[in-house]
């Protein structure tokens, strides 16, 4: 009998509007697209939403930084986050933004809620302010010397040094990121979410099996030094929603954002007619889901239970918690190269091997994934190309060639089959508990014997002899089965790849069961080349264009923005020290770059050399400012290919950001072209 059918909600946390999708993302989105995507192959009725996470002061800065409104830089970031899930086959139900109608009216909706109930309190506060830029500063954009070691440009909050934690009040010397004036300290009244009303709810549905027992350490620890109150008010300006009946305040982005949650599948509900309290109502029997990092286990396994029952809605089902991705056994990073962006990875790299690679090694519990390239070379030629697909295309050339593509009748060894036929019920098992490395070691184990049959019954010898037309259409015909089984099996993970195996036996999309049944007396297509092997070359391909990418980041961007900083550069040697050949230029034109918010096309004299140059320090200097001065540059730079043309070297320029750029200009009497020492 078919298991009953169930009712599915799921979330993936919302990736902030102001930076790129990147491969540390993708582990979330893959682990969850790939669990909607076997819930829906076993016919539940599971629906994925997700959205861009629109609000916040980083948000707003940036969009400042750029001379664009923030509703422009969400638009834009929103386009290009949709075009990279869809490319890596992330198939939401609907995406959507937390800037919108829906999500306003449910932040205020759940506000009043917990209003009414008495969870809402306020009071006036001490705040660091930018007296310049006449701001109000999340800890975030306030850098100065660590109280406890000392070490300079640490952060607001924490000290990248020593480990320490603190509030900006202790820091010494401290300055605001966006101005570098010396923040005040000024007061206003906020408003805050009274948490620890939800002490004991909290403390007993942390143990309801809503969670991974891992992280319930964790939570204990955060009981222990006391549930506090929740400051969920900023100052204007803000972008962000404005609370109801105050003025100038506004809800922190961390309030509206899981609310985004509701507010995408509202959205939804408004598209297709779906019923919003089904899901979402104190009683719903739906199941919700939310995929998430370990990083934000706090605003989810505490805050949101505790806003959703305050305000009358109901609680997830689970919250299914992943670490984190580490490159070749490293924490992502600029400097070393490995902080790689979904688009850039497009550009070089087929994403299913991601999809497969990242499945192969994913588990249920909270720990990190290693992306190590060359064993991701090598799995993915392996498993993929070596076994999968090696199965289909040493059977299917005989069927088309010498059958007319059509399979046999009967499969000569149905106990073989049957037995790839049960698999689906443990591989089932493996993916519904999002062990999906076990579910891929039991397809490749399967996979290993379709090889190893086609191996014993030498379907190429049999083709060669007379009188064996019965077998050879046989044999093949069970091999395109198990291959058949295993396609279904790895549907979820390879929806492309396998979308091409649906079109070469030409049948219906798979369901989950289908493998339950043999496909016998059918016409197949002619086979084509389901996937190419990936080569070591693309992946070096793919490093180098992540350096360069961030050169031209570096280049191009004035932002001051805390989080777009990656202050550690990568060491280097006196010999590489060396290599870098800075000579004196003159700059003899400098000119706008249409469509390019922050360079400047600069043509340099390189005593008699004509060179042009793109230089992101149009925040800081006018052309006319720059035309008959000196500057520095490094004349031995590779020419990089940029969106407005080559670039044939940098100049030199230091300072924050912004206005505070300044280029490194050699005394009036150096020869341009000559070295600088
Ligand atoms: O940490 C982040 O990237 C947040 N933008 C995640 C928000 S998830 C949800 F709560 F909206
Ligand atoms: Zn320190």
């Amino acid at each position: 009998m078919a298991p009953p059918k169930r009712t599915i909600l799921v979330t993936s946390a919302l990736p902030y509007a102001n930076g790129s999708i990147h491969l540390g993302h993708l582990v979330e989105y893959i682990q969850t697209d790939i669990w909607v995507r076997f819930q829906k192959m076993r016919g539940h009725d599971c629906l994925y939403v997700c959205a861009d996470d629109a609000h916040g002061t980083p948000i707003m800065v940036r969009a400042q930084d750029e001379g664009i409104s923030p509703e422009a830089l969400v638009e834009r970031f929103g386009a290009e986050h949709r075009s990279d899930f869809a490319e890596f086959g992330i198939a939401f139900d609907n995406y959507y933004t937390t800037h919108s109608p829906e999500n306003r009216h449910f932040a205020n909706l759940i506000y009043q809620r917990l209003k009414n109930a008495g969870h809402i309190t306020s009071r006036v506060i001490e705040q660091a302010f930018d007296p310049e830029k006449q701001l109000f500063l999340p800890d975030r954009f306030i850098k100065g010397e660590c109280p406890r070691c000392g070490s300079p440009d640490q952060y607001g909050d924490s000290c990248e040094v020593c480990g320490a934690t603190y509030s900006p009040t202790d820091l010494k010397n401290p300055v605001s990121v966006l101005s570098g004036a010396k923040p005040i300290y000024k007061e206003s009244e906020h408003y805050f979410f009274k948490l620890q009303d939800f002490e004991q709810m909290l403390r007993t549905w942390i143990r309801g099996g809503h969670l991974q027992v891992e992280v319930i350490n964790k939570l204990d620890e955060w009981f222990a030094q006391g549930l506090r109150e929740w400051d969920i008010s900023r100052d204007a300006p803000y972008f962000g929603f404005e609370i109801p009946d105050t003025k100038n305040k506004y809800f922190y982005v961390w309030l509206d954002a899981p609310i985004g949650y509701m507010a995408s599948f509202k959205h939804l509900c408004e598209r297709t007619g779906l019923d919003f309290d089904a899901y979402w109502g104190e009683h719903s029997a739906a199941e919700l889901y939310h995929f998430i990092g370990k990083d934000i286990l706090y605003f989810h396994a505490l805050f949101w239970p505790a806003m959703l029952t305050g305000a009358n809605f109901r609680k997830p089902t689970a919250i299914f918690i992943h670490g984190f991705l580490t490159v070749n056994g490293q924490k992502m990073s600029k400097s070393r190269g490995t902080f790689i962006t979904a688009r850039t990875y497009l550009k070089h790299l087929n994403p299913e091997y991601l999809r497969y690679y990242f499945a192969a090694k994913l588990n249920s519990r909270v720990e990190d994934l290693d992306l190590n390239l060359d064993d991701f070379v090598a799995r993915v030629n392996s498993d993929l190309i070596g076994k999968l697909v090696n199965i289909a295309s040493r059977c299917a050339g005989f069927i088309n060639q010498r059958f007319a593509g059509r399979l046999a009748e009967a499969l000569p060894e149905p106990a073989l089959y049957q037995r790839f036929a049960n698999a689906r019920h443990v591989i089932a098992e493996h993916y519904e508990a999002r062990e999906y490395g076990r579910a891929i070691r039991e397809v490749m184990t399967l996979a290993d014997e379709a090889n190893q049959y086609i191996n014993d019954r030498q379907p190429w010898v049999l083709a060669k002899q007379s009188g064996k037309d019965h077998d050879l259409q046989a044999i093949c015909t069970q091999g395109l089965n198990l291959f058949r089984a295993l396609a279904i099996y790895l549907k979820p993970v390879l929806p492309r790849t396998v979308a091409g195996a649906e079109a070469f036996l030409d049948v219906e999309p798979f369901f989950w069961d289908a493998s339950a049944t043999p496909l016998l007396t059918h016409t197949i297509k002619p086979f084509e080349h389901l996937l190419t092997r990936v080569e070591h070359t693309a992946v070096e391909a793919l490093l180098t264009d992540t350096k360069e990418e961030l050169t031209t980041m570096k280049n191009t961007s004035s932002s001051a923005s805390p989080l777009s900083a990656d202050p550690i550069a990568a060491e280097i040697n006196y010999d590489e020290f060396a290599k870098v050949d800075l000579r004196v230029a003159r700059i003899t034109k400098a000119e706008h770059v249409d469509g390019a918010d922050k360079l400047l096309r600069l043509t340099l004299d390189l005593g008699g050399e004509m060179r042009t140059v793109f230089a992101g320090i149009k925040s800081a200097y006018a052309p006319e400012d720059l035309e008959g001065r000196l500057t520095v540059m490094v004349a031995n730079l590779a020419p990089r290919k940029m969106r407005f043309g080559v670039s044939e070297g940098m100049v030199l320029a230091a300072g924050p950001g912004g206005q505070d750029l300044w280029l490194l200009a050699p005394d009036e009497g150096a020869p341009p072209g000559s070295r600088v020492k």
